[in-house]
């Protein structure tokens, strides 16, 4: 990651370990070729000053629920928002452009969102739905695990959402800062931070030392125009070791309610000591505790995402929208190797009809950037081409996007990874379609998704260690005629196919593109 790139001093990447400083400059180069290179290039477009809106475009609540929906934007400050067709109730700070309040009228609004600045002005629909749906599209954010793990105190926690803010990644639709385990007090660890009493005299939840106020850490969050998440386990303990809420789930629910937590991470592991036992187990020992969850977060006065988390066993993705989830993992843990990436992520196909509004199926945590599991961090091992691969293809299956790294020490690389609001917009679609896998041919591999708009996003991989030709024939992606073709990774249109498309793709890497009907 801070390999020097020969005779491309503008490609520089920062090196990893320092902080990113806010209006460093470095030039995008424009590329010729149809793939990314093998250097750690950055193929996004620096945003420009002009008001930009990005992030989801439709957006479910629910009645009398608080709201917090901030307006992604990109351009020059200072900027000021509008919005026009609010339900009664809410309301858009001009500065700051955060939508709060709380509405009692259900139904759809289709909302109309301006953001000003002396360079123009930017308008966008905003579908805003309230219902008894939320996570109308895949929830966008960071995740405490994948860098520090048992190291997670709540100082981190709020750097991570200083961090989202001043990156600018808040400014392209990221919204979530969530804690993964190690916020409880463990079981048996000698460590004092994680040592004191686990619940209080009324048997409610309390933190580990190092999360001295749970509902001052959720307000930080969400002073910073963000959403706070927290991790547990139907179990007696999580899987690290610390307590969980096993015969407690109703008061962890309103704790977590009462503290302003906005997602929940429910973790299976120890339920496997108290699910039962001496038989077989059948899909309804496998869903009960997430029903006794989803019924314990339904009576919170708050939206809170229920993220299952149980690695697919029973093949979570056909009942976990019934049982109340907004997303499930389908898979063990990721790391940041290419077997796991790819063994992970293509074989994600099949999944696609049990994904959609509301609903996701959850391949694992973002794995780019300065990664760890622990205090000791390291770049991840991924090459480039890997990392754009894993992007794209985590984009296209319409997963969850969690960032897993030290969001203080974010180099341009990694930011340019994570900032590409054509490339994000494919992940955030409002049609909500999972990608499918429509060629599979020697080590070559083409997954494509229908958006909202009836353009198709379409992902051309190479899964082996030699660069090779991936063709997409129209027939496949259901195609007549000419269409026009856009890379994604560089904002940039290929010109006019009458298919098929087609690209040399290096090892491991892909072509992100979109295909768009001509007008007529
Ligand atoms: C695992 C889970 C990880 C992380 C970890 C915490 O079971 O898959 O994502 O949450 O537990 O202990």
């Amino acid at each position: 990651m801070t390999r020097e790139l020969k005779n491309q001093p503008a490609r520089l990447l920062i090196a990893v370990g320092l902080t990113l400083a806010c209006g460093v400059v470095l030039r995008r180069p424009a590329q010729a070729a149809d793939a990314p290179p093998a250097e750690a290039v950055i193929l996004t477009p620096r945003a420009g000053p002009q008001p930009r809106l990005n992030g989801a475009r439709v957006f479910g609540l629910r009645p009398g629920h608080p709201c917090l929906y901030t307006v992604a934007a990109t351009g020059e400050r200072p900027m000021t928002f509008s919005a026009e067709g609010l339900p009664a109730g809410l309301a858009l700070d001009p500065c700051s452009g955060r939508l709060t309040g709380a509405t009692t009228e259900r139904g759809m609004f289709n909302v109309r969102v301006q953001a000003r600045n002396i360079r123009g002005t930017a308008q966008r629909a905003l579908r805003l739905v309230v219902g008894d749906q939320i996570c109308l599209t895949p929830p966008m954010g960071w995740n405490s695990w994948n860098c520090f793990a048992g190291a997670v105190t709540a100082e981190k926690v709020k750097a991570a959402a200083d961090a989202m803010v001043a990156s600018g990644l808040i400014q392209h639709g990221w919204q979530y800062i969530n804690i993964d385990d190690f916020w409880q007090v463990h079981r048996d660890s000698t460590d004092p931070t994680l040592q004191g009493p686990h619940r209080d005299a009324q048997g409610r939840i309390l933190p580990n030392p190092r999360f001295p106020d749970m509902k001052e850490l959720a307000d930080y969050i969400h002073s910073r125009g963000l959403k706070a998440g927290l991790y547990s386990s139907p179990g007696p303990w999580t899987c690290g070791g610390c307590v969980a809420s096993w015969q407690h789930e109703l008061q962890d629910a309103q704790s977590y309610a009462a503290w302003g937590f906005d997602y929940l991470k429910y973790d299976w592991c120890s339920y496997d000591d108290v699910a039962p036992r001496g038989k077989k187990r059948t899909l309804d020992d496998l869903k009960k505790p997430y029903l006794v969850m989803r019924d314990a977060l339904r009576q919170q006065p708050r939206d809170i995402v229920f993220s299952l988390c149980q690695y697919g066993m029973g093949q979570v993705w056909e009942w976990g929208a019934a049982v109340g989830g907004h997303c499930w993992r389908t898979t063990g843990d990721i790391t940041d190797t290419w077997e796991s990436l790819s063994e992970i992520g293509f074989s994600q196909a099949g999944h696609e009809p049990f994904a959609g509004p509301g609903h996701w199926n959850d391949p694992d945590m973002l794995i780019v950037g300065l990664v760890g599991w622990g205090p000791q961090l390291h770049p991840t091992r991924l090459t480039p081409h890997e990392q754009y691969t894993h992007i794209s293809l985590w984009c296209l299956l319409s997963s969850p996007l969690l960032i897993g790294c030290d969001m203080t020490r974010l180099d341009e690389f990694t930011l340019g990874l994570l900032t590409n609001d054509e490339v994000l917009e494919v992940n955030q679609d409002p049609l909500g379609r999972q990608a499918a896998r429509v060629v599979q041919e020697g080590e070559g591999e083409v997954w494509a998704k229908d958006m909202e708009d009836g353009s198709k996003a379409v992902g051309l991989f190479n899964r082996g260690a030699q660069e090779t030709r991936v063709r997409a024939p129209w027939s496949v992606l259901g195609l007549q005629g000419k269409h026009k073709v856009r890379d994604l990774w560089r904002q940039r249109n290929l010109g006019e196919f009458d298919g098929p498309f087609e690209a040399s793709v290096p090892a491991h890497g892909v072509v992100l593109v979109r295909i768009f009907k001509l007008a007529s």
